[in-house]
């Protein structure tokens, strides 16, 4: 199945997705947690705010050691989050709403607790050893490599009853499969049908570049580049323990899985640069249908940096694949603990008119911050093991501000993490009272967005400004749109240089410029953005 924009626009071409993190959603169960009858409970507020799909981080029991992130069962539900009746019940309601739902597919490694694992640990010969990385030490006794843990500290772990190392990229407890052998392709595919013959809608692929290693385990050279502050595993280049050529064929056989059925889609979790990025659509797009683009994650916040990144994605990809931007998630810190409030706005606006489907993350829509966690109510592992370096995940994992009551409304009772100090003011009930808030803004660009073809899938052609402004226009047809944004707190004047743009603004960070009549000069106060349908 091709799905080139010119031929059908499907679903995610025009769809945005909301990511919730479910142990921060909405607990329904009175124990501090989020779980599956709570998304149930807020479909009606998804829905409200116009979003057309929800991809939810793993819900399948697991031990936590990563939240979710290592899997002792790849076709059940934790009990923490309810039952397998729970989820049949979300899908359904979901797709009542006409929304799609996408699952978190971990398929680089397991729980330490996977049946898989216990089998593979328990002796040499057993059948199942060689479905992950096991080796030798050297003969000094140290590790087969110097491959490092993203989560500090050495990537093998000694097993002493059989004598040999096994390799783990995250966590000892998330042992890496090993995806040469052909029964763990098949175990895995064999997960992926389970899923979607259920009826969802798609998957997003947990850490695709680190899928497949070196087939000799070659040590990773040392990376110039690093210094103190950054997380230890930096220190080398992971040249062999990552985005090694043989993933693409999985990749296309995954995809092969997926495209039995109808309309189902695969995000693949990538951080690398474009141009080896783009490579995982695969060859004639045969592979993922969007490798997540961090971009808006991990590069500098001003307009020069991101034009000119924009641009080179944009050419970078492949004829009929489909770009995508993802403005957060639960590994980041918050785009408004990035930029600030008022340049949050002017982020949303550009998440939400780029070309390309949009990912936001629960929580953004109300301008949520990154929230202080002290030292003793550190869960995350990352912050735990590396506590000098301030890595810890969870200040952007906090429970959703639904209210000002105790606990914001996201439960009865103490939640796992604290919520800001700040809730009673920015929450979803306080701020769909304010047309001025966030929470309004966002909701009318994503309405603005579903509805107007040149911001879904019209074509997107650069503006060249100087200074703070990022400009460019969407077209489709005979409807042209002028992006004009302000990544700075100062004032700004756009003034075309080979053009004449005349039209109207049609949405503003600040509303009361909307419906003003704008020609040639325009100009711009700080931290604004508008949107303007040329005439
Ligand atoms: C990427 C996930 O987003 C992150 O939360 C997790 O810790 C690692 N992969 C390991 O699964």
């Amino acid at each position: 199945m091709k799905d080139t924009q010119q031929e059908k626009p499907l679903w995610w071409h025009k769809g945005i997705i909301y990511q919730i993190y479910p142990r921060s959603f909405q607990d329904s169960n009175h124990d501090g947690i989020g779980d599956l009858n709570g998304i149930i409970q807020r479909l009606d507020y998804l829905q409200w705010l116009g979003v057309s799909a929800v991809w939810i981080s793993p819900i399948y029991p697991s031990p936590m050691a990563d939240y979710g992130y290592d899997i002792a069962d790849y076709c059940a539900i934790h009990p923490l989050f309810g039952t397998m009746d729970d989820f049949d019940r979300l899908l359904e309601e979901i797709h009542r709403r006409d929304m799609k739902l996408i699952l978190d597919l971990v398929p680089n490694h397991t729980s330490s607790e996977h049946p898989w694992f216990l089998e593979s640990r328990s002796s040499k010969d057993n059948p199942k050893r060689d479905w992950y990385i096991w080796k030798d030490a050297k003969e000094d006794g140290s590790e087969p490599n110097n491959w490092l843990s993203v989560f500090g500290g050495s990537g093998w772990e000694w097993d002493e009853d059989t004598q040999q190392y096994y390799y783990h990229a995250f966590l000892k407890e998330q042992p890496d499969l090993n995806w040469r052998n052909p029964e763990v392709q098949e175990a895995m595919f064999d997960v992926m049908r389970f899923w979607l013959d259920k009826g969802v809608d798609g998957f997003r692929v947990d850490v695709m570049w680190h899928m497949v290693k070196d087939e000799e385990l070659r040590d990773n050279p040392p990376n110039p580049e690093y210094q103190e502050h950054m997380a230890t595993y930096e220190k080398l280049v992971p040249a062999y323990s990552t985005d090694q050529p043989e993933i693409h064929d999985i990749v296309a056989k995954m995809r092969q899985v997926l495209d039995a059925y109808d309309e189902r889609m695969m995000i693949g979790e990538i951080y690398l640069p474009v141009h080896r990025l783009v490579t995982y659509y695969g060859s004639d797009n045969n592979g993922a249908h969007l490798p997540f683009n961090f971009m808006l994650v991990n590069q500098d916040w001003n307009a020069r940096t991101l034009s000119l990144h924009i641009d080179e994605y944009e050419g970078a990809i492949p004829p009929g694949g489909w770009p995508n931007w993802v403005i957060g998630n639960h590994d980041q810190p918050r785009i408004t603990s990035r930029v600030g409030y008022s340049q949050a706005k002017v982020a949303a606006m550009l998440l939400l008119t780029l070309r390309g489907t949009p990912t936001m993350y629960y929580g953004d829509e109300i301008g949520m911050r990154d929230v202080p966690i002290p030292p003793e109510e550190v869960q995350d592992p990352q912050g735990l093991n590396m506590p000098d370096k301030d890595l810890s995940r969870d200040p952007a994992r906090t429970p959703m501000q639904w209210d000002t009551s105790e606990f914001s409304g996201f439960s009865d009772t103490k939640p796992w993490l604290r919520l800001p100090d700040n809730f009673r003011r920015v929450n979803v009930e306080v701020q769909k009272e304010d047309e001025y808030g966030m929470l309004s803004y966002y909701r009318r660009l994503i309405r603005m967005r579903q509805e107007e073809p040149a911001l879904h899938i019209g074509d997107y052609v650069p503006v060249i400004t100087k200074g703070s402004l990022l400009t460019f226009i969407r077209k489709h047809e005979d409807r042209q749109y002028l992006v004009l944004l302000n990544l700075s707190h100062r004032p700004s004047l756009f003034r075309p240089e080979h053009a004449n743009y005349t039209g109207t603004i049609v949405l503003a960070t600040d509303p009361e410029r909307e419906g003003a009549r704008v020609e040639q000069n325009i100009s711009m106060s700080g931290d604004e953005g508008i949107l303007i349908l040329l005439d």
